[in-house]
């Protein structure tokens, strides 16, 4: 490892997706209908009514797409299984369509020298299984599993990297809490249920991948490192809160065995008593740890605000994105360094990074994205200071590689580094696709050059 260029010989230089996001034809060849699907064809639940039906039909035309990975350099692709095609119905009988697109697809990545990472799950539960309760039934662990086996049967010998939930605390916060994902549930005595019986899912899944898994197994979660607004002892009450249920809500109870003391304070009435067992369960040891990274916050005790919600100090406006998040690189560093001091040593992989920003195609067809560009540069350049203060990063995965269907923001959202037209399916790299190729090419020695990322 040089000075200049710490990345090692062997770190993945990837992209990621997820199924619901890129796939469309959600229910082609006998796949039921996930909770994503039912939830954006509900009137009024995402923007303009856009639904994944079409998305960036990446279930016809996924030869292409990995050919184009090919094109980038990159030498990993993080995916996700879409559950109710290998199941239609959440459990029972498996469809062999549905599980024959991801052998195709994690064939064709192998032919073209590219590293599988497979998520199990990235928020689109079989709907079946949502009307027996969803992540509120007890039994939702052994579903999981269920499912998971089957994956790890058909294709460990291909993949070597599984993650079993992508980001579960958007799962719940979103989909249990406040409503805006599916399932759209605003309930605060379904939260902290759901939550753990995701931890429970994971745990779970990982037991069954030991019995029979010769790769290796890890989760995603969400970090979003926290910062006091100012020193009063009120700012930084808010703010070790916010980092609880943030940051160490999934992270405690599967690396010490137990939730952060500050959630039976935030939840107040809706916190259960948990059976004590469980946390031995959760507790699986993990070969990786994922950490998706967007944005920072700055916390300011807010009694309006409070519970479950510290107050967001805006920014000057030119530093956030489309969706309004903050551009703070300096904040990868920190996570990075955070998790590896207080979790670690583990290998760690950014399993997401990325930005929302809108650039249309110029009148030759070329897209350029300076400010994109210079996000993927900067959060680069932060991991590498990670690396250089000794975190075992292994890998780079970024949002995304293609632009897709944004959740509740429909398509309004692109955070692809390969601008898509919906209307023809035309894929166009990106300044900051090429740019991307470039760092690749050079194992990270773009990064210092001259015009990285587009300052100009
Ligand atoms: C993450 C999700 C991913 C995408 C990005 C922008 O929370 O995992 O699917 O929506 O945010």
């Amino acid at each position: 490892m040089s000075a200049s260029l710490p990345f090692p010989a062997d770190f993945l230089w990837g992209a990621a997706t997820s199924a619901y996001q890129i796939e469309g034809s959600p229910l082609a060849d006998g796949a039921g209908p996930s909770i994503w699907h039912e939830f954006a064809h509900t009137p009024g639940r995402t923007r303009d009514g856009d639904t994944g039906d079409m998305a960036c039909d990446h279930y016809r035309r996924y030869r292409d797409d990995v050919a184009l990975m090919r094109e980038l350099g990159l030498n990993a692709y993080r995916f996700s299984v879409s559950w109710s095609r290998l199941l239609p119905e959440g459990r029972g009988c498996v469809n062999p369509r549905g599980l024959g697109f991801y052998e195709r697809l994690v064939d064709a990545l192998l032919e073209h020298g590219i590293q599988p990472m497979a998520t199990l799950y990235h928020w689109d539960l079989p709907a079946a299984l949502d009307r027996l309760g969803g992540w509120l039934n007890p039994d939702s662990a052994h579903w999981f599993a269920e499912y998971a086996q089957v994956l790890f049967r058909a294709l460990d010998d291909r993949v070597e990297l599984w993650v079993t939930l992508n980001e579960p605390w958007v799962v719940v916060d979103g989909g249990y809490l406040h409503g805006v994902l599916a399932p759209g549930q605003r309930n605060p005595f379904a939260a902290p249920v759901a939550a753990h019986h995701l931890l429970r899912a994971h745990a779970t899944a990982v037991q069954a991948y030991r019995a029979e898994g010769r790769q290796r197994i890890g989760l995603v979660v969400n970090l979003e490192p926290k910062y006091p607004a100012t020193e009063t002892v009120a700012d930084l009450n808010a703010t070790m809160r916010a980092d609880a249920y943030w940051n160490r809500y999934y992270l405690d109870p599967v690396f010490l065995g137990g939730y952060p003391p500050e959630l039976p304070e935030i939840f107040g009435a809706a916190w259960p008593t948990f059976p004590e067992p469980d946390f031995e369960l959760i507790r699986q040891p993990l070969d990786f740890l994922g950490i998706n990274y967007y944005s920072r916050q700055v916390v300011r005790h807010d009694v309006d605000d409070w519970p479950l919600n510290a107050g967001r100090v805006r920014q000057a406006r030119q530093t956030h994105t489309g969706l309004d998040w903050e551009v703070y690189p300096q904040g990868l560093t920190d996570i990075l360094e955070w998790v590896a001091s207080r979790y670690g040593p583990l290998p760690l992989y950014v399993t997401e990074n990325g930005a929302a920003f809108y650039d249309p195609p110029q009148a030759d067809g070329a897209v350029d994205d300076p400010l994109r560009r210079r996000y993927l540069r900067d959060h680069l350049r932060a991991a590498r200071a990670a690396l250089r203060n000794g975190v075992d990063l292994r890998g780079y995965f970024a949002w995304s590689l293609l632009d897709n269907f944004e959740w509740a923001h429909g398509y309004s959202q692109r955070f692809g580094l390969v601008h898509v037209d919906y209307a023809t399916q035309r894929r166009t790299p990106k300044a900051s696709a090429r740019f991307y190729a470039d760092v690749i090419r050079g194992g990270g020695g773009a990064l210092d050059a001259e015009d990285a990322g587009g300052d100009g």
